[in-house]
This record gives structure tokens, C-alpha cells and sequence, in this order.
């Protein structure tokens, strides 16, 4: 049987790879985004089917749908679990450790299921994800400083993933990211393409670690964990 052919598509300035296979038929361009439609505003008016994200020990964390129209693309498992299990490590290095995750919300929904006892603030765009109370604050990139007075300085760990890959939205985010982070010693990840790698390292240090983070849709751009500080052996290490 032959396997199926990939086609690339553009959503915002990621790349999606998709299958196409002649069986069953596919649906139209207009069939789909109607059916997209469709499920985004299922998932705005059933909070309780779509927007769990509490799960049991030995499933998959739930995540609510995916908007390539506010550029979401979720982490793979591995990726999630990863990323999370090294803040989780780094929280050793605290008494009581806060978190800020900036636009990454699959990570703050696994940190919460694999640290229940982590201190952590989402800052998201998306307002489904406001289900988390107090721990949801809206965040809009274009803003990058109007945020809450009492979040400012207030976490040892910043972990953030853009919106996009432009110069602008590195530029601001990276404010946001000073905004929040407590001092010079915090630590802090950056999840983007590689194409951001020399504006990472000028606007905070930030370096490339080997591991290679993946998402659930096949984006056809190589993604990056960036760190300012070093791993050790880690996150296969910071390249040279
Ligand atoms: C590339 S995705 C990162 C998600 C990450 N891969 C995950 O699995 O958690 C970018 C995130 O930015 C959010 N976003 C979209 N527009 C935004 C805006 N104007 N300001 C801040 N965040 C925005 C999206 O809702 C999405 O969660």
C-alpha cells in the first residue's frame, strides 16, 4: 500500500504538514473551515467536553482545540512532558517556586498535573483558558508590560513560546519575560524556531539545548528550546 502523500500548509508564519490520502475523500478547503468553525464554537459554549484539563494519572492530559487562527499548536507528549519534568527540577532549587508560563498553555496544564503542588500563572491570549481562575491572566504580546503590578518580578522560572516568529514578537515577549522574572538568576526557557536562534542569544542569552521540541500537528518549521542557563546533561545539553 502506498503511503500517503504530504502537502504543506500556511497557517500564520507556521508551516503545517498535512496527509493526503485518497481514501476515504477529503473535504473541501470551505467544507473544513466551516467544520472548524463549527468545533471552536462547540468548544466556546461546552466547557465541559472540551476544556477539562485535570486527568487522571494514567491518561493523556486533555487539551481544548487547537485555533490556527491564534497560532496554536500543541506540544507532543514527550515534548510536554520533558520540558515539564526539567521545571520541575529546577523548582528543587526553591522553597516555593513560581512559574510563569507565557503563551504555552499545554505546558502549564502538564506542570499542574505533574507538580500539583507547583505554583504556576498562565498568561494567555485565549480566554477558554480563564477555566484556570486565578492562575489565568489575559496576556497580549502587543502589550508586552501591561500586565498585573503583583506579578511583576515574581517568578524564579519563566517559560515562554511566541505567538509568532518575528523580530517584534521576540522583541516583546522577551520584555514580558523581564517583567516577570524575579532577578538575573532566574531561570528561563524559550520554546521558537530555530530562525529566531541569533535574536534569542542577542536580546537575553539565550542558547539552543540539543533536545528538539515537537508538536501534535507536523509543523514543517524545526523548533527550539532555548535556555540562559546551562543544563548540564539535560535537555541533551546546550549546543556549542
Ligand atoms: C505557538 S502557540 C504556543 C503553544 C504551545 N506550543 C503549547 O503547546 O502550549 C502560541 C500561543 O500564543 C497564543 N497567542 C495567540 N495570539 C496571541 C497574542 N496576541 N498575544 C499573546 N499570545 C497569543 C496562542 O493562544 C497560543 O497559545
Amino acid at each position: 500500500m502506498e503511503s500517503p502523500s504530504k502537502s504543506e500548509t500556511t497557517c500564520g508564519d507556521l508551516r503545517i504538514e498535512e496527509e493526503n490520502d485518497d481514501d476515504p475523500p477529503l473535504l473541501s478547503s470551505h467544507a473544513l473551515a466551516a467544520l472548524k468553525e463549527f468545533l471552536d464554537e462547540q468548544a466556546q459554549t461546552q466547557p465541559d467536553v472540551h476544556l477539562e484539563s485535570g486527568v487522571s494519572e494514567d491518561s493523556e492530559v486533555a487539551l481544548v482545540t487547537e485555533d490556527w487562527r491564534l497560532s496554536q499548536f500543541w506540544y507532543d507528549r514527550d515534548t510536554a512532558e520533558t520540558v515539564t519534568n526539567e521545571v520541575l527540577t529546577l523548582c528543587q532549587n526553591f522553597e516555593s517556586p513560581r512559574v510563569a508560563c507565557i503563551a504555552c498553555p499545554t505546558l502549564y496544564t502538564y506542570l499542574k498535573k505533574l507538580g500539583p503542588h507547583v505554583s504556576a500563572q498562565l498568561l494567555e491570549y485565549d480566554e477558554r483558558f480563564s477555566q484556570h481562575g486565578s492562575e489565568f491572566t489575559f496576556y497580549d504580546y502587543n502589550e508586552p508590560e501591561e500586565l498585573p503590578m503583583e506579578l511583576k518580578h515574581d517568578f524564579q522560572i519563566v517559560i515562554a513560546d511566541p505567538p509568532y516568529l518575528s523580530k517584534e514578537c521576540l522583541e516583546k515577549v522577551t520584555r514580558s519575560i523581564s517583567f516577570l522574572a524575579q532577578n538575573r538568576e532566574s531561570y528561563l526557557l524559550l520554546l521558537t524556531g530555530e530562525v529566531q536562534a541569533k535574536r534569542a542569544a542577542e536580546l537575553m542569552g539565550f542558547h539552543p539545548c540539543g533536545f528538539r521540541p515537537h508538536h501534535s500537528s507536523k509543523l514543517g518549521n524545526e523548533f527550539r528550546l532555548f535556555t540562559n542557563y546551562d543544563p548540564g546533561p539535560r535537555l541533551g545539553g546546550w549546543e556549542q
